[in-house]
């Protein structure tokens, strides 16, 4: 057997033999930073998407919407993209290789090189070595390198187009038409899950880092002054460990703490951030993350993403990266409406009304016409208009009206104090947005699902997954191809398949080989069809993880196994 560095070498190897991951455009020489996801992969990937929409589409209620991967200069501008979505650079003056100068400082074990400024940078890399050709950097320039693909919309190339960085700004865009969706009421969310592109300057972290992966994210507007979350029950008991910024300033280990917990005692900013760091943890344990090898870390006040107030990563561990981001959740407060209002001219506001109307003094500016209408003549009713939204001073009330500044004299109106019923206002709303990494999480669930165990005196590797992930949910193997076994597995294949199970027919090779097919693939059940079955219509079902077989009808069988690969019954008690 080939001998393998890491647990990742073993995944990677597997998953390209098996048809999991490819590297992309191979016959052509692959670039770094793009995948291709073979049958198996698309399958589980799709099984994870699906799995995060139930979380948040079904359960939560916020509908998905899709948005063009090509935006236009105005989106980019807005968010602060164009301006600042860069990495700090530098050139090997030895190897010419291009390397992002925060991640070969980090290497070095320099603590905070992400938020280093391009000078410090500069400094801490002088002495170091460089990752690729092993020559001392010396004095390098360190600069900064927009992370986003440009493209040129229309045949002449008239207008610039950005690949999207991240789904989220589709979201903020149509913010005006999603409120109308969600008949103006604060909360409401929406979700998009779809390829993000970014021009990553040195991406050799396989499925980690690409230049083209798919996001899943939510954004949840909120009211700015209302974050408990109206399902907070349902989290507020969940407890994990949580490395908040107090515990990383004293490098303290982790404190555990349930959400409501969490909460109260200031380590997490409100109820929709600490809610989205329970689900994200549900999420994660329920694609098959191994709970031992996942935290959650608050970015400290210098790390966080220049619209957010509180942001939290989910952070799995891999043996060949360590701890990896996989999800942000953010408090983005009102940064992107905000930004969006001021370039694009909407509003983005809601009407929020009061419980009850308040009683307010209101200025109310009566213009008196007879005095008005000699002075301004054709411009009194305009000249009137402006002035019930002006502020009244000693000298009189100054509008402009057709781009003339105009006074109007005291003695040309009166101003009366009245109360008036005010019904609500107009407000901004904050958004929580949680982000997660597809490609991110599906390389996670391929390493902690990766086991090997002793069967038959030989290494057996099995890929434990979650059976909501498997991509093949169950193989159909007769003992032999012939005999009528064969007939009875390929009707037993339809059967299975008319149930909407992704079901494998394998009769090629001994039994113990099929089986160690299916292993290696992680499909939760194997149905082996025998002399018997043609005898009395019984067959054995076999489970992945403890090899157990029992036996049983075969009706019985295809009825029972979409109750198991749900969990609704346990193998034991199945037939
Ligand atoms: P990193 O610091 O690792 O570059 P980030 O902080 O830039 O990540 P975010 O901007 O918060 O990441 O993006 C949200 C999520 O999108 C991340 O948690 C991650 O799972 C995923 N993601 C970001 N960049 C990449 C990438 N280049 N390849 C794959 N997934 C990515
Ligand atoms: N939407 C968060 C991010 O991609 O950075």
């Amino acid at each position: 057997m080939a001998e393998y560095e890491d647990t990742y070498e073993k995944v990677m190897e597997l998953a390209r033999r098996r048809g999991f991951v490819w590297p992309s455009s191979e016959i052509y020489g692959s670039v770094a930073g793009f995948i291709d996801y073979g049958p198996l992969g698309a399958m589980l990937k799709r099984r994870i998407e699906n799995i995060w929409r139930n979380f948040y589409v079904v359960q939560e209620g916020y509908y998905e919407i899709e948005c063009p991967t090509v935006g236009i200069e105005p989106i980019y501008v807005a968010s602060g993209h164009v301006g600042g979505f860069s990495d700090k650079m530098f050139q090997c003056p030895h190897c010419q290789e291009f390397l992002r100068a925060d991640h070969v400082a980090e290497a070095f074990g320099i603590p905070h090189a992400g938020t280093m400024s391009k000078e410090e940078l500069h400094d801490v890399l002088l002495d170091k070595e460089c990752p690729a050709c092993n020559k001392v950097l010396g004095d390098v320039e360190v600069f900064d390198f927009n992370l986003m693909f440009t493209t040129s919309i229309g045949p002449g190339g008239q207008r610039k187009g950005y690949l999207r960085p991240e789904t989220a700004q589709g979201m903020f865009v149509d913010f005006p038409r999603l409120l109308r969706f969600y008949r103006d009421h604060l909360p409401f969310g929406a979700v998009q899950i779809g390829k993000s592109y970014r021009n990553e300057i040195s991406p050799r972290q396989g499925m980690i880092r690409l230049r083209e992966f798919t996001q899943a994210e939510a954004e949840i507007f909120v009211h700015p002054e209302e974050k408990d979350h109206p399902q907070f029950f349902r989290y507020a008991d969940y407890s994990m460990p949580l490395c908040g910024i107090a515990q990383q300033e004293k490098d303290e280990p982790a404190v555990v703490r349930t959400m409501r917990q969490a909460v109260d005692e200031g380590i997490i900013a409100n109820e929709y951030v600490a809610y989205y760091v329970a689900m994200t943890h549900d999420i994660l344990t329920t694609v098959g993350f191994n709970p031992e090898k996942i935290r959650f870390r608050q970015h400290m006040p210098d790390e966080r993403a220049h619209y957010a107030t509180d942001c939290w990563d989910a952070e799995a561990f891999s043996d060949r990266f360590g701890w990896v981001e996989i999800v942000g959740i953010a408090d983005r407060t009102n940064y992107d409406l905000k930004a969006h209002a001021a370039v694009s001219g909407q509003k983005n506001t809601v009407f929020v009304q009061y419980p009850e109307p308040k009683k307010v003094h209101h200025k109310a500016i009566v213009p008196n016409y007879g005095k008005m209408g000699p002075v301004f003549r054709g411009k009194a009713k305009a000249v009137a208009e402006a002035m019930a939204s002006a502020e009244p001073t000693e000298e009189g009330i100054r509008v402009t009206v057709d781009g003339e500044e105009i006074l109007v004299a005291p003695e040309m109106y009166t101003v009366k104090d009245e109360m008036v019923d005010v019904f609500g206002e107009d407000v901004m709303p904050h958004v929580i947005e949680p982000s997660y990494g597809i490609d991110r999480i599906c390389y996670m669930v391929l390493e902690h699902a990766y086991s090997e165990d002793v069967a038959d005196g030989e290494t057996r590797t099995v890929m434990r997954f979650k059976n909501g992930v498997a991509p093949v949910q169950v193989a159909v193997l007769p003992l032999m191809a012939r005999d009528g076994m064969d007939e009875i597995a390929r009707k037993l294949v339809l059967d299975l398949q008319a149930e909407g199970l992704q079901t494998e027919y394998d009769d090629a090779g001994a039994i113990g080989r099929r089986y160690r097919r299916q292993d290696e693939v992680g499909t939760p059940f194997c149905i082996t069809v025998d002399y018997d079955t043609k005898e009395d219509g019984t067959v054995t079902l076999r489970d992945r993880d403890s090899m157990q077989q029992i036996r049983g009808k075969m009706e019985d069988v295809v009825a029972k196994i979409p109750l198991l690969l749900k969990g609704k019954l346990t193998f034991e008690n199945a037939l």
